[in-house]
């Protein structure tokens, strides 16, 4: 049995990781060995009531060098730092990382196996043994449209993004429901009251949001509002989370002629839905019958909502969505710019096919 080393099993990807693992049993397809960072020698987790061996030394190279697969969600700092020197001591065994830091390394592939299991293999086949989650956005545009990448359809796309605050971090999400708190806190009394006047309740919550909703790690108040930046500022005006967009998009399906792909991301206050509205530029008019179908063989999540008012409200939101590996696809119309131009709004929970489940998944194509 193939030894698994699980590093950063603790934090929020690393719980959702867990909690998906023993859904799907995987850990009885190998040797399970925990790590920490911090608590090395403590015990290690209970798995479906079974207790684990103690955990080992995330920090030690020949802790890790016992492994054949490492799965790390442990962040960048730790893959930057930990696995160089791994490899240099000779491991030559899966790394599965859920941290950008190795993303566009050419000696790594970004997985989605239900979009790119032809490059996974082909890389599986000439020895790659690095494979790297892709960024939440991008892993979720193709989970929803992928379908009309492959049949080569699409000449451009522009993807304009609403990120949940699950894509900062668990801080992020508690200062988003502070800051719920806090907004709500300074009219409450207002609101119980129905004669009070919208425009004093109003003016109290702008003052709320503008002085006293926390931003220690957004840097802005999300809480009521929305967050037009995401991640750090590039030399051509592009956030680093826009430049992923063509930059992933293009490696996770193997393009040798890059697809652009360009828009704005912005953060709300959704907790772990990201939603995307997307222009695409079709390379031929085709009815949307035929386009409909095609987004539906895209893979098995595809969860096709018709563009219609009452579904769209229910079936295309982050309540409905959240917790769950569906990725919602709708509002696909052509728009007035021309019939190969076409609208959809694509929506998924950030935390599984944005982070967690690609990482499993290429965990058993590994033990295939
Ligand atoms: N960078 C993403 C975000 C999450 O901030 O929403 C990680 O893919």
């Amino acid at each position: 049995m193939k030894k698994l080393g699980m590093v950063g099993w603790r934090g929020m990807v690393g719980s959702v990781l867990m909690q998906r693992m023993q859904e799907e049993n995987d850990f009885a397809q190998v040797e399970p060995h925990f790590f920490s960072t911090s608590s090395a020698g403590g015990a290690g987790p209970q798995l479906n009531g079974k207790a684990t061996p103690a955990l080992k030394d995330a920090n030690s190279i020949d802790a890790l060098k016992g492994m054949d697969v490492i799965i790390s969600c442990q962040g960048g700092d730790y893959t930057n730092e930990i696995f160089p020197k791994l490899r240099a001591s000779g491991w030559d065994g899966y790394w599965i990382d859920a941290a950008s830091a190795l993303r566009m390394k050419d000696d790594a592939v970004i997985i989605l196996d239900p979009v790119n299991r032809n490059v996974i293999d082909a890389a599986l086949a000439r020895g790659v043994k690095n494979y790297i989650g892709g960024n939440c956005t991008n892993s979720i545009l193709l989970m929803g449209v992928g379908g009309l990448f492959r049949e080569g359809l699409v000449e451009w796309v522009s993807s304009m993004t609403y990120q949940a605050a699950s894509g900062g971090g668990a801080n992020h999400m508690r200062e988003l429901l502070k800051g719920m708190g806090v907004i709500h806190s300074a009219v409450a009394s207002e609101l119980a009251t129905p004669a009070s006047a919208i425009l004093d309740i109003d003016r109290k919550v702008a003052a709320s949001i503008r002085e006293d909703v926390p931003t220690e790690f957004f840097g802005a108040p999300l809480a009521g509002g929305l967050i037009p930046w995401i991640d750090a500022q590039l030399e051509n005006g592009q956030s680093k989370e826009e430049w992923k967009g063509q930059a992933e998009v293009n490696k996770i399906l193997g393009n040798t002629t890059p697809i652009p792909v360009d828009g704005l991301c912005v953060r709300i206050g959704a907790m772990r839905c990201h939603s995307l509205a997307l222009t695409l530029k079709l390379k031929r008019d085709l009815p949307l019958a035929e386009i409909e179908q095609i987004i539906k063989s895209g893979n098995d999540w595809v969860k096709w909502v018709p563009n219609e008012r009452a579904i769209s409200v229910k079936e295309l939101t982050p309540a409905s969505i959240t917790g769950g590996l569906q990725v919602g696809v709708g509002r696909v119309r052509k728009l007035n710019l021309g019939p190969e131009y076409l609208s959809a709004f694509v929506i998924g929970d950030q935390l599984l096919w944005g982070a967690a489940e690609p990482l499993r998944r290429m965990l058993r194509i590994v033990l295939e």
